[in-house]
């Protein structure tokens, strides 16, 4: 169990029907910003917030990143990311002339809650200024789901002892930068119509212009007041100062603040777009309509849509609400060119970019949940061929070898080349993932196979989902490498998912993804053949497939593919069995990630049995037919203990093996540990952003961990097994086209077809049909 300290989150705060969709800081600690900084960033795939505050602090990270906005600072050890944008947030309230801050007066009380539900991050706080005074300040704001462009903010001021005169100073502030890296030239100030105020910035190499706006409003007695004012602007900064505004004691003065960004990416072409966003922003309506408006779109384009509910864990009903909250604000379903960054739009952590997190974890929630998304995710991947293979070609390989690190459509690889470092020698670490960490082509190709499965597209499969499958096949066969003396062929020096071992030959995973990655090439390919040459034709001539096809049946036959030893272990790669065993209690139990490394570095621990996160036992989640559940449990004992779960990624998977060993109790302890990555009480550990992959994690341990989802070849199984202290989980998912509720209890799953024709689909082992908006009781005792 991973040690904890106090927590600052409140998570029973709700009531009623705010219960168990509110996450409340209940302590400023100007130390640690970066928790809910991060965990409550506002977003809605367009752009993501970070949850900064509207005054300044020193530790603070700001952060507007708007998807797919890639740009690379020139130098060697730059890779693209995406560039933190103007600040918008930025409010400085002065109150009788003190500077409001929490680090100086008193805070008197101070809450912070995300309401999960409508999407809102408000601040209640009563301070005590330095010269003794106190106010009362709530600030409310959002980032509109129902107009992407637009983030609103509301301040209502309330002096408490004495009446107070209060200036105001806010604006567009582009000072920002990614710690130091400054991406954008600055552009065009100006003031237009005595009252919006706008920004215009490009990034530096990528040439995308921001546009960026906002404008004020200020209330008083409901009634709008015109407070005196002069605008500044300076390098990189434009703002408007309001003074001398006159508030009595108990009497509050409210400030509308409406923001807009717009940039050259959001538009297919024409001149006039500049004017087009000003004439667009300036239409929008005040905090409450656009509220209205947004809270609207999340209630039915998120929660009627796809609901879980658990009834008898409330952390666990609110755990699930966050994860979808978080998922559906990271990911830009708004257009295919962009992806999904491993921090989502929380932060500068692994710079925006796309890795295997989202084929893996985060797709299926999507398939199953909105699969219109998922098609989107994936066409990315299709967008990025010409990336991939300028990859394959520079690497002396053939077809379409994906990189680790995603970002532009062309670009091929961005993984950086240096990391942490090394705590023996001094020196940065090297990052081989972008060079050797070769599985994501596999990954790509798996998904775009689950996705055909749950959905039955074959538009999407003629149009990208067979050449995605093919192109990679094609890479994996030329990837190859022939052993004269074993007579077979290898996959040699990769890092596989457990980034503790480099260089290292025949990963498990590795081999067995590359492996499936071609039969099912073999198996598509073949059935084009037969029933669709049409559509095989245009690819035929691009990859000339045929040839392919032979190389795909000779080869792979004679791939080494790593299996069960005498004990069953399957070996992690070809020297992990024999290297050193050591007692990992301590780092296990540790609070935050990776404290291995200040005691080894990567050269020592690849030298023992410690895997990072789940490697051998996320093949036999993925495949899960390949091996029986003896070898299951025998490689689930074997490497557990040696897991450090290091990476988030890790214990979602670990849940739900667990579930499906049928051991519940380890299932719900892994499952109490994933929530608890950004959830928990660490204090750090999501500063850099949130953990999208465990995100997508949290959703596939409940429906395909405890709700026991998941397509066996070609057909859907539900075999729900929930954990005993649950009476009820309730979810939606698709199944080709059909919509179906299902709702499992410890004695029976219930499972309503929604959708106009029959929906046949095994139930634990039995196959039943579901009629057209009918509902059947299954028993499960
Ligand atoms: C993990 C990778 C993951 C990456 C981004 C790393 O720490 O080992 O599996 O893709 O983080 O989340």
């Amino acid at each position: 169990m991973v040690k904890q300290s106090a927590s600052i989150l409140n998570y029973e705060i709700g009531k009623k029907e705010e219960k168990n969709w509110l996450i409340t800081e209940t302590t400023f600690l100007p130390e640690y910003l970066g928790k809910t900084e991060a965990i409550f960033t506002l977003g809605n795939g367009y752009m993501g917030q970070r949850a900064a505050s509207e005054e300044k602090y020193p530790n603070e990270k700001r952060g507007l990143f708007v998807s797919g906005t890639f740009n690379k600072f020139p130098g060697d050890q730059e890779v693209s990311e995406l560039p933190n944008a103007a600040d918008m947030l930025e409010v400085d309230i002065f109150l009788n002339g003190k500077r409001f801050q929490l680090t100086d007066g008193k805070i008197l009380s101070y809450e912070k809650t995300l309401h999960l539900k409508n999407a809102e991050l408000i601040r209640l706080v009563e301070w005590e200024s330095p010269d003794g005074n106190r106010y009362q300040l709530e600030f409310r704001r959002f980032v509109s789901l129902a107009n992407k462009h637009l983030l609103a903010q509301r301040i209502t001021i309330t002096p408490l002892t004495n009446s107070a005169v209060i200036n105001i100073r806010s604006g567009i502030n582009g000072q920002v930068t990614n710690s130091g890296t400054q991406h954008f030239k600055e552009g065009e100030k100006r003031l237009y119509h005595q009252h919006t105020l706008k920004m215009e910035q490009e990034t530096t190499t990528s040439h995308i212009e921001f546009v960026h706006y906002c404008r004020h409003q200020f209330l008083q007695h409901n009634e709008v007041i015109q407070p005196e004012n002069i605008i500044f602007m300076e390098r990189r900064r434009i703002f408007m100062e309001y003074k001398h505004i006159e508030v009595l004691k108990n009497e509050s003065i409210t400030l509308e603040k409406i923001s807009g960004v717009y940039t050259s990416r959001d538009i297919e072409n024409g001149e006039a777009w500049k004017e087009e966003t000003l004439e667009a922003f300036e239409q929008a309506g005040d905090y409450q309509t656009l509220f209205t408006e947004h809270k609207n779109a999340w209630e039915v384009e998120v929660w009627e849509k796809f609901p879980i509910v658990i009834e008898g864990n409330d952390f666990h009903q609110l755990a699930i609400r966050f994860a979808i909250y978080h998922l559906i604000g990271m990911t830009p379903a708004h257009d295919n060119r962009m992806s999904i960054g491993a921090k989502g739009l929380s932060g500068e952590g692994y710079k925006g970019h796309a890795f295997w997190d989202n084929e893996i974890f985060i797709v299926p929630f999507f398939i199953l949940s909105q699969p219109e998304v998922a098609r989107k995710l994936l066409e990315y991947r299709w967008l990025t061929l010409d990336g991939a293979i300028k990859k394959a070609k520079e690497n002396n390989y053939d077809g379409a070898m994906f990189p680790w690190e995603s970002a532009w459509l062309d670009e091929g690889e961005v993984t950086p080349v240096y990391g942490a470092a090394d705590i023996v020698t001094g020196e940065s670490t090297i990052i081989w993932s972008g060079f050797i960490e070769q599985h994501i082509s596999a990954d790509i190709a798996y998904a775009t196979w689950q996705y055909y499965q749950y959905t039955g597209d074959d538009d999407f499969m003629n149009r990208y989902g067979y050449e995605l499958i093919f192109s990679t096949a094609i890479f994996w066969q030329s990837r190859l490498e022939w052993n004269e003396q074993k007579q077979r062929y290898e996959i040699n020096d990769v890092v596989g998912p457990d980034e503790y071992k480099e260089h290292v030959n025949n990963n498990a995973f590795t081999n067995h993804m590359a492996n499936w990655n071609i039969q099912k090439a073999i198996e598509y390919y073949d059935r084009l053949v037969k029933n669709n040459p049409a559509v095989l034709q245009p690819l035929e001539e691009k990859w000339n497939l045929a040839h392919y096809r032979k190389l795909w049946e000779e080869k792979s036959a004679k791939l080494y593919l790593p299996q069960p030893n005498e004990q069953g272990i399957i070996p992690q790669d070809d020297t992990y069995l024999q290297k050193e065993i050591i007692d990992l209690t301590e780092y296990k139990n540790a609070e935050e990630v990776g404290t291995l490394f200040l005691k080894y570095n990567l050269e020592q621990v690849n030298d023992m049995q410690i895997t990072k996160q789940a490697d051998v036992l996320i093949l036999l989640y993925l495949l899960e037919d390949l091996y029986s559940n003896d070898i299951k449990r025998a490689n689930w004992d074997y490497y557990e203990p040696k897991t450090l779960h290091d990476s988030s990624l890790s214990r979602s998977t670990h849940c739900i093996l667990a579930a499906d060993l049928g051991e519940k109790e380890i299932a719900y302890q892994m499952f109490e540990e994933a929530i608890r990555i950004d959830l928990g009480p660490a204090l750090k550990s999501s500063d850099a952003g949130i953990h999208a992959a465990s995100l997508g994690g949290i959703w596939q341990s409940i429906v395909f961990g405890f709700g026991g989802v998941r397509m066996v070849d070609g057909s859907l199984r539900i075999r729900p097994n929930i954990p005993e202290s649950w009476e009820k989980l309730s979810f939606k998912i698709f199944w080709k086209g059909s919509e179906l509720s299902i709702v499992a209890t410890q004695k029976d799953v219930k499972i309503r077809n929604e959708s106009n024709k029959a929906v046949s689909l095994f139930v634990t082992e039995n196959e039943v049909v579901i009629e057209p908006k009918l509902e059947t009781t299954f028993s499960l005792v």
